[in-house]
């Protein structure tokens, strides 16, 4: 198997006892795609912006006139979208209202570790939380999502997922689309029950209605100049393939920011939690062109091209070089794969589940370190992995060169059935226990998931 030749449904575990999918019926480009709000601070001080936010279950229409009950931040089913810049904090109050404890993870984050929102770190029902973000890390797509230990596969399928984007000053000064053309957009899938609710209880490869920002095969239209998406996928277990028909997308941005120079392609494989960042420029065709961004043969999204408009942006031939690599001076193995031997499954990784009082791996503060991370299931299912705290780089796959996937900063890599995947990374300053995990959101709350503490 190659991750090249990933299916778009990714093989996951049946659930015992699971209600079949009911697939919404809905008229194809009906409906508009929102762009999530991008969320104003509550307070501005001289060094950060302060946000307040409430997790709460709200009513939303993602099935043409019909409300469907999600979990949100702020009563949101994309929660807000949080701007935040490099080198200036960010803080956020969440309040949880729902009647069950609730976290909140910084996807891709370089955050301190009592902000990360470990598993076990949780905000109880009715009480507040102050993250803090120093966003000491360059511009890039993050996202974040409910962590809370367990529980975070059905938080997050219920909608407990938004987008935190870091732009900084030397990516600005490349002048990229920006404002109203530089479009955040989350894919993920579903799946409803016979009442239009969300079924969390069924079988994942049943969760086969892809949303674009929460809805259904909408449209989006576009003024024939340069666009920036950034896409990610928010699905707990899916591997998208994404293509517009066979045109050509600029590929200028992985997980943790800008590649060293964008990257022609015409499709995309992205994994849960991956993202990736294109320009396309829609000048190239006439008003009325309509592009489909596709998952293979199944359309998510169409682009209708509508009008003129004037376009000072650019797509620079070089956008910013990776930062070096230190010298590696630890190997370690991680391998990842279910124990099927008992009542329920349970996910191991080195042959065990997770356990919050025990640390898998300590680091010394400052080293770099190369770990092999292997599928090690012996039947055909796919895993990723994600590390917390670091961004990392992809050294080799299967022991042979990186995919193009893989190219970049990255925090979340797919791991196809019996590969295995070579990375490269430096713990740098901040101490504390963080999780590894795979983002298959199912894995990890049944134990597919462990921890390294960072020590001086
Ligand atoms: Cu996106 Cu540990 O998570
Ligand atoms: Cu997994």
């Amino acid at each position: 198997a190659t991750g090249a030749a990933a299916p778009s449904r990714a093989p996951g575990l049946a659930r015992k006892g699971a209600v079949p999918a009911v697939a919404p019926v809905v008229t194809p480009f009906t409906v508009k795609m929102p762009v999530p709000q991008v969320l104003q601070p509550a307070q501005t001080t001289a060094t950060a912006d302060i946000y307040k936010m409430v997790i709460k279950p709200a009513a939303t229409e993602i099935i043409p006139g019909v409300a469907t009950q999600v979990l949100t931040y702020g009563g949101q089913f994309v929660g807000p979208t949080i701007r935040a810049k490099t080198g200036r904090a960010v803080k956020i109050v969440y309040g949880n209202s729902l009647d069950m404890p609730a976290n909140v993870h910084l996807h891709g984050g370089h955050t301190p570790a009592t902000s990360d929102g470990h598993p076990m770190d949780l905000i109880q029902p009715g009480q507040v939380r102050l993250y803090d973000y120093p966003n000491k890390q360059q511009g890039a797509t993050l996202w974040y999502h409910d962590h809370s230990h367990h529980m975070e596969a059905e938080h997050v399928f219920r909608g407990l997922h938004g987008f935190y984007l870091i732009d900084d000053a030397a990516e600005k000064a490349l002048r990229l689309p920006s404002g109203a053309y530089d479009v955040p957009i989350m894919l993920r899938d579903s799946a409803f029950d016979e009442n239009n609710e969300l079924l969390f209880f069924g079988d994942p490869a049943e969760r086969t209605t892809i949303l674009a920002n929460g809805k259904i095969k909408p449209y989006f239209q576009v003024a024939r100049r340069k666009y920036r998406f950034r896409l990610l996928n928010a699905s707990n277990e899916h591997v998208f393939k994404l293509n517009l028909g066979g045109e050509t997308m600029m590929k200028i941005a992985s997980d943790g920011g800008l590649l060293p120079a964008p990257v022609p392609v015409t499709e995309m494989v992205l994994a849960s939690a991956e993202r990736v960042e294109i320009v396309v420029d829609f000048a190239r065709y006439p008003i009325g062109t309509r592009l489909e961004l596709s998952n293979g043969s199944d359309p998510v999204l169409r682009f209708d091209v509508t009008k003129n408009a004037y376009d000072d942006s650019l797509l620079p031939a070089t956008l910013r070089p990776l930062p070096a690599m230190p010298a590696a001076t630890v190997n370690r193995e991680v391998r990842m794969n279910f124990d099927l031997s008992g009542e329920a499954p349970v996910g191991l990784v080195n042959g065990l589940p997770y356990d919050p009082s025990r640390v898998d791996f300590q680091v010394k503060r400052g080293t770099t370190e190369i770990w092999n991370v292997i599928n090690t299931d012996t039947f055909d299912i796919d895993h990723t992995f994600h590390l917390h705290l670091e961004q990392f780089r992809v050294i080799g796959r299967n022991g042979g060169p990186p995919l193009p996937q893989d190219q970049g900063r990255k925090d979340t890599v797919h791991l196809p059935p019996h590969e295995s995947v070579q990375i490269q990374v430096t713990f740098g300053d901040y101490l504390g226990k963080y999780v590894y995990h795979c983002h298959y959101l199912e894995h990890s709350s049944i134990g597919m998931m462990a921890q390294v503490e960072i020590v001086p």
